[in-house]
């Protein structure tokens, strides 16, 4: 199923995609750090840097972090060979205080990862469908450190080797019109 774009954006943005068919082949250690660094250049409010990430690529650690998700990821996540855990820190580290963007800045830092993956031929997928309570308790997560998304990360696997009914889902996802989701002001010097 094609995507339309009716503006031109950059590449990796026409690309990137969240698929479900992973290949357990290895991700070079340098790909992950490298997703990793992309992340950490993200913006935050205050530079605060809200996001955590737990990378899991050992038997063990991956093992753990499959065993916080939901049946219906689970199913094609436990052939990811890197899982991400995404974290926010809820507090400015330097006050205390409530840090309101804790989650929108977690959130821009896994773009950035996204783009990275995808630079480098590499594909994740994002799964809020997992237990925060399970992943609380897995890592003894302080109050202020809440579990945020899980990411598999990996390379694009065979598309038949999944479960028929996730098959017929496994092509990039559509969006709604821009006119349905922006308001973009009319520029009044364009009036005629
Ligand atoms: C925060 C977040 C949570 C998501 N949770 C799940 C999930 O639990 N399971 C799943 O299969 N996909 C999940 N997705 C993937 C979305 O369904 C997917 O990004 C969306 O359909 C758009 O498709 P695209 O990424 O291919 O453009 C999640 C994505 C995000 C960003």
């Amino acid at each position: 199923m094609a995507r339309e774009f009716k503006h031109d954006v950059l590449d990796l943005i026409k690309t990137r995609w969240s698929p479900r068919a992973f290949s357990p082949e290895a991700v070079p250690k340098e790909d992950l750090l490298a997703l990793c660094e992309a992340a950490r250049y993200a913006p935050s409010c205050f530079n605060e840097q809200p996001w955590r990430f737990v990378l899991a690529t050992s038997p063990d650690e991956l093992a753990n972090l499959q065993s916080i998700l939901v049946e219906s990821n689970l199913v094609w996540a436990k052939a990811a060979p890197a899982l991400l855990l995404i974290l926010a820190k809820k507090t400015f580290t330097s006050t205390g205080k409530d840090n309101y963007w804790h989650m929108f800045d977690s959130g821009t830092a896994w773009g950035y990862l996204s783009l990275e993956a995808e630079r480098r031929g590499l594909v994740t997928h994002g799964m809020g469908g997992f237990s925060k309570k399970k992943a609380q308790d897995l890592y003894s997560l302080p109050d202020d450190l809440i579990p945020i998304a899980v990411i598999a990360i990996g390379k694009l696997g065979q598309r038949l080797e999944l479960p028929e009914k996730l098959r017929e889902r496994e092509h990039p996802g559509e969006r709604n019109s821009l006119e349905s989701l922006f308001f973009i002001a009319p520029d009044p010097s364009t009036k005629d």
